[in-house]
């Protein structure tokens, strides 16, 4: 019965594809691939819809023979690579080998995480950080990268928030375009993951099924893969997850309609880690030969290491679940990708030029990362203006993570090496030494007491000696273990023996600097009034050390905001600041409204929220006019002043609001934002540009539309902003899904 029915299935499914891949011509390279593919065997073609991983005993003959057209993983060991390109270049065929790899924040330099990134609210940093971490990977021999992770999310409790720019679209959607332009730049083969709605697993908790409504997803989730897309990404990579009950791998809707028709995507869709092979436990069959015809009709074009493609595909042709033609464009679209970019000819990776290469690009990627730091890193919280540090003579970094080249390196490292980190502890005691300022290093227990208990002898001891100096900077955080794929949790304090940690020392009475390592927000309300400076230092990665201890001692001020909202308490997620509004708005002594009984309403820090060790103010935002078109760009203008003693670097925001429409829209969304720096005593009038044709939404037919009325402009220095001006949209617009705008691509291709 079952069989039947996905027979009649990619019968009906077999008209679409074959109507579409003679529409598909548009250049050369489809001419090419196609006379390529026409030209290959069942077992080529199957090669290159294949991704085989790197694995003990792997067969290096299939690659010799032809049966394994694409490799991922061989960027972790140079004798493994070397094998691999030897066994290539022994095969007859013209065409190479993709070789990918999970690279999100750097390859052997390690930059600060990619959601650190995301906090630099900065593109040109972004754009250099992914173009080195490439030619780093090509140099070596790498020339695919998983990446840029793009999925939004608004659920601390998901660990892998730590890959992503975070929760706001139009922010991701810039991080999405940045990201894939400099990956490409770089030489780089890019797959934008993980198509789609991955960010939103229920619960939080990995792996889970997620249900959402086509018009979120539309606005939410899909526009930063349409900027990515934009800026030239090769690959689209689908997602493990069920959307609305369907494996994404499996959902013609998801893959074809939306991301092909509507997207307007022409290169290859690979599946995620064996998740062809997973589906079966996702209940869609038994049969893998039925799983491999759901998912290649589907749309799926690439099989991510399980293997089922190459087992399967063959036995699905015979039993006509599928034909030789959805085999045939799959692999020709493979091929022309591969062709596009010169994949027939040479390549530059030479094993005995890869040390010289990577050397060659060090002091850059070393400038780049640090650059990136200090406009990552978060002031959290700065009472009796501790920080920067002045009058002291003796410093006690506490806490295990402070010295853990691996924890700093985070749960990604690729080809980084622990001996090129240099830790926060090294950072910290090589810059006061240059001031005559003495470190005492305490490291109280392994990962600054994540697993210890409370009453830990070590704590004591650790507390008494840092009572010893002037003034403690503690470090506390995730570990690798926490971060990443796989690590959901439920609770987002500090671990009772870091608290315990933290109380010990302030106990002390020596004022208290929290550096906060991780990959997404802490619930810090345990320990922040106990504390006088927080500061969120990400993963740093190899260098971004320096730039905290800069940031301690006052050579630069802090400048990154947060790229996502922070929570009192993990129960509050999944939080984001572009809420829909509620008929009963949060108010503090009432009980019936939108809040909750037991916390006052509000997070603890907005969307966009960082401190500075200066002074900023605003003046009022101003209009270049106060009525306009569509087509139109309508810029708001603020006067920032610097009356602060030291220079800034400030990010302006401006968030729209859209007060009347058909459909419910946020209370606010990030509109525009702009980094400027100012001396002390500068001011500078900031223009932030906004096209009223991005100001939209989606409608149950898919159409983006924007409808005439008055937009709220909030501009300041984060998402709670009260400052407003008022612009009249005089009309609207309805554009099909292929024709709606894509948001930031302008800036991505400017900067
Ligand atoms: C992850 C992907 C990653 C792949 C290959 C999967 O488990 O979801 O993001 O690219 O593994 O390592």
């Amino acid at each position: 019965m079952k069989t039947t029915r996905i027979a009649l299935l990619a019968g009906a499914l077999l008209c679409t594809a074959a109507l579409a891949a003679p529409a598909a011509r548009v250049d050369e390279f489809d001419d090419r691939a196609a006379a390529m593919v026409a030209g290959m065997t069942l077992t080529e073609k199957l090669a290159q819809i294949s991704v085989d991983t790197n694995a003990e005993n792997f067969p290096f003959a299939d690659i010799t023979s032809g049966v394994i057209g694409n490799i991922m993983n061989f960027g972790y060991v140079d004798a493994e690579k070397d094998e691999a390109q030897a066994a290539w270049l022994r095969s007859p065929r013209r065409l190479r080998m993709l070789d990918g790899i999970d690279m999100e924040y750097g390859f052997r330099t390690l930059f600060p995480v990619p959601i650190a990134q995301a906090a630099t609210f900065d593109l040109a940093s972004n754009r250099e950080a992914a173009r080195l971490a490439a030619q780093e990977a090509v140099a070596s021999g790498v020339d695919w990268t998983f990446g840029p992770m793009v999925d939004l999310s608004r659920d601390q409790r998901w660990g892998r928030m730590v890959e992503g720019a975070g929760e706001d679209v139009l922010l991701s959607a810039c991080m999405a375009g940045a990201r894939t332009r400099g990956a490409r730049e770089g030489g780089q083969f890019v797959s934008l993951k993980h198509f789609a709605a991955h960010g939103f697993p229920e619960g939080g908790r990995e792996y889970g099924a997620v249900e959402m409504s086509e018009t979120f997803l539309r606005d939410v989730v899909l526009p930063p893969f349409r900027t990515g897309i934009a800026a030239g990404a090769d690959m689209v990579m689908a997602a493990f997850n069920t959307l609305n009950g369907v494996p994404v791998a499996a959902s013609r809707h998801l893959l074809r309609d939306l991301l092909r028709d509507d997207l307007g995507f022409r290169g290859p869709i690979v599946s995620d880690w064996e998740s062809i092979a997973q589906m079966a436990r996702q209940g869609l069959s038994e049969d893998p030969v039925e799983i491999v015809a759901r998912s290649i009709t589907a749309g799926v074009d690439m099989d991510m290491a399980s293997g089922h493609f190459r087992k399967y595909l063959p036995e699905a042709v015979r039993r006509g679940l599928v034909t030789p033609d959805d085999i045939d464009v799959a692999a020709r679209r493979v091929v022309r990708m591969k062709l596009a970019r010169g994949l027939d000819g040479p390549s530059s990776f030479d094993p005995a030029q890869r040390e010289a290469r990577v050397a060659a690009l060090a002091a850059e990627a070393r400038r780049v990362a640090i650059e990136s730091a200090r406009k990552a890193d978060v002031l959290l919280q700065n009472r009796g203006d501790l920080l920067p540090l002045a009058g002291v003579k003796r410093i006690a970094v506490v806490g295990g993570l402070a010295d853990d080249a691996p924890v700093l390196m985070a749960s990604g490292p690729a080809r980084g090496r622990k001996e090129d980190v240099v830790t926060l502890k090294g950072a910290i005691a090589e810059r006061a030494a240059r001031s005559g300022i003495a470190t005492d290093w305490i490291e109280a227990c392994i990962y600054s007491c994540l697993t210890a208990a409370p009453d830990d002898p070590r704590i004591r001891e650790a507390a008494a000696r840092a009572g010893e100096a002037d003034v403690a900077i503690v470090v506390v955080g995730e570990n690798r273990e926490l971060t990443g794929e796989a690590t959901s949790r439920t609770e987002l304090a500090p671990s009772p023996g870091q608290l315990a940690l933290i109380r010990a020392v302030a106990a002390t009475g020596k004022p208290v600097v929290v550096l906060l390592v991780g990959g997404r927000a802490q619930v810090i309300e345990d320990f922040r009034e106990r504390v006088g400076a927080i500061l969120m230092v990400w993963f740093p990665g190899t260098h971004g050390s320096i730039a905290a201890a800069e940031i301690l001692f006052g050579d630069i001020t802090p400048s990154g905001r947060l790229p996502f909202t922070w929570p009192r308490s993990a129960a509050e997620e999944p939080l984001s600041y572009d809420e829909l509004p509620t008929a009963r708005p949060a108010e503090v002594d009432n009980r019936w409204t939108h809040r909750y009984v037991d916390r006052p309403p509000g997070p603890r820090h907005p969307f966009g929220f960082g401190l500075t060790t200066s002074k900023v103010d605003y003046g009022a935002p101003r209009l270049d006019r106060a009525e306009v078109r569509i087509d139109d760009v309508v810029t708001v203008r603020v006067a920032v002043t610097n009356s602060g003693r030291r220079a800034v670097r400030e990010v302006v925001q401006a968030y729209a609001r859209d007060l009347v429409a058909s459909r419910t829209r946020p209370l606010r969304r990030l509109a525009a934002f702009a980094a400027v720096e100012l001396a002390p005593g500068e001011t500078k009038d900031v223009a932030l540009s906004i096209r009223p044709i991005d100001l939209g939404f989606h409608i149950e037919n898919g159409h983006w539309i924007v409808e005439a009325g008055t937009f709220r402009l909030f501009v300041g220095a984060d998402a709670e902003a009260t400052a407003h001006v008022d612009v009249r949209l005089l009309d609207s617009a309805d554009r099909t899904a292929r024709d709606e705008p894509v948001l930031c691509l302008d800036r991505v291709l400017a900067e």
